[in-house]
């Protein structure tokens, strides 16, 4: 592919954060002296590390610079000592997300049979698994109205018709392109939006993508299922919450949350890449944080924000070659730090080429 710039945000955030955008800058890097590309990447404020700074988790001009980014790189935020205060960090990261009009949140999971003894699932029910679920990012419940009073509390979930199709339409048009199925969750048997969301999917399907198998499953018993008969499962298609709560669930099929990579897209505009997990404050700054979700978001962005498939597929056998010898890190038995694992990772790559 043909040499380009690429001016990529970067916004470490809080917890592990640092530690892994860290790690996949450098994979990037590397990858940019392989195939000639020129990485740039700015630090912006977001989350805890931004209200610190400036006393609010999205500083405008953090919001400005991943507007006029090429893509944005993200860590995590959060952190334990903002409990209960009235500006939160995750705050930074929902406004960002509904500003740039990421509204698709891809996250795929494959669990590798050089992976599948790592997951606390038996092996047999895992392996083999190749999975994408398609999280609506930004409507629903967290971002409806809420209100309180001392012996209430309310949030709204709200869904347009506009808001479900517009993600419906991107998961089928990835189901196309896989294995031709899509699970949409939901639960319309209790609940509206739910009802609205099944009529819309229902239609686009019919309208729009006859070709792709459809099927309606009601978020409680797809829970269940997904660990039962992971692999029975293509595209995976729900609303904010249920896919927030889901891709914590199935991140156990793979052996660790910490594996998982997920990219935010919109219509146009730059998209924002990040790991599933969360700043785990438990082990930030000692070294220990799996840095395989961020490095694989970063092979996202490549692949859907810069069209470059040669250089995901490179980061993504390179992991894959680092997992299959056996070196991985604490959270799947192993005994890799974050450092040690990101040179790995990054060795793997020179090897390749
Ligand atoms: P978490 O995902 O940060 O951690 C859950 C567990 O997984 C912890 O035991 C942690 O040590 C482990 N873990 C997470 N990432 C790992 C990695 N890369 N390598 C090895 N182990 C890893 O979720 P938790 O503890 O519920 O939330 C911590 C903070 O993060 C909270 O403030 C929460 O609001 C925030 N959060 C932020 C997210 C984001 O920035 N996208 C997403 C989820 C939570
Ligand atoms: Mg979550």
């Amino acid at each position: 592919s043909e040499k380009r710039n690429f001016n990529i945000v970067v916004l470490p955030g809080d917890g592990v954060g640092p530690e892994v955008t860290k790690a996949a800058q450098r994979v990037l890097t590397c990858l940019g002296d392989i195939y000639g590309h020129t990485f740039s990447f700015t630090e912006h404020l977001i989350g805890g590390a931004a209200i610190d700074a400036t006393g609010t988790p999205l500083p405008k001009e953090t919001e400005a610079a991943c507007v006029a980014a090429d893509a944005v790189l993200l860590g995590a935020v959060g952190d334990p000592k903002y409990d209960g205060k009235p500006v939160r960090p995750e705050q930074g990261l929902l406004t960002i997300r509904k500003s740039m009009g990421l509204f698709a949140n891809l996250r795929p999971l494959q669990v590798s049979p050089a992976l599948s003894h790592r997951s606390p699932l038996k092996r047999e029910i895992v392996e083999g698994t190749d999975l994408l679920v398609f999280r609506e990012l930004t409507g629903g419940v967290y971002f409806g109205e809420r209100t309180r009073t001392d012996t209430s509390a309310s949030d709204l979930c709200t869904y347009t018709v506009e808001e479900i199709e517009r993600v419906t339409r991107a998961a089928f048009k990835a189901a196309e392109q896989r294995r031709g199925k899509v699970t949409s969750v939901d639960k319309a048997n209790v609940m509206e939006t739910s009802r609205l969301w099944r009529e819309t999917v229902t239609r686009i399907h019919a309208e729009e993508f006859p070709n792709v198998t459809l099927e309606h499953a009601l978020v409680d018993s797809a829970a269940m299922h997904l660990i039962l008969r992971p692999r029975d499962y293509d595209v995976i298609l729900t609303e904010n919450m249920f896919g927030d709560i889901l891709s914590d669930e199935i991140s156990v099929l793979g052996g660790s949350i910490g594996l998982l990579p997920s990219a935010s897209l919109g219509s146009d505009g730059p998209g924002l890449f990040e790991p599933i997990h969360g700043s785990a404050p438990d082990i930030a700054g000692q070294d220990k944080a799996n840095p395989i979700g961020t490095i694989l978001s970063a092979a996202m962005m490549l692949r859907h924000s810069f069209q470059l498939e040669d250089e995901a597929d490179s980061i993504e056998a390179a992991v894959a070659a680092v997992q299959a010898s056996n070196q991985v890190t604490r959270d799947l038995g192993g005994e890799l730090g974050t450092e040690a694992a990101t040179r790995a990772i990054i060795d793997a790559i020179r090897a390749i080429h």
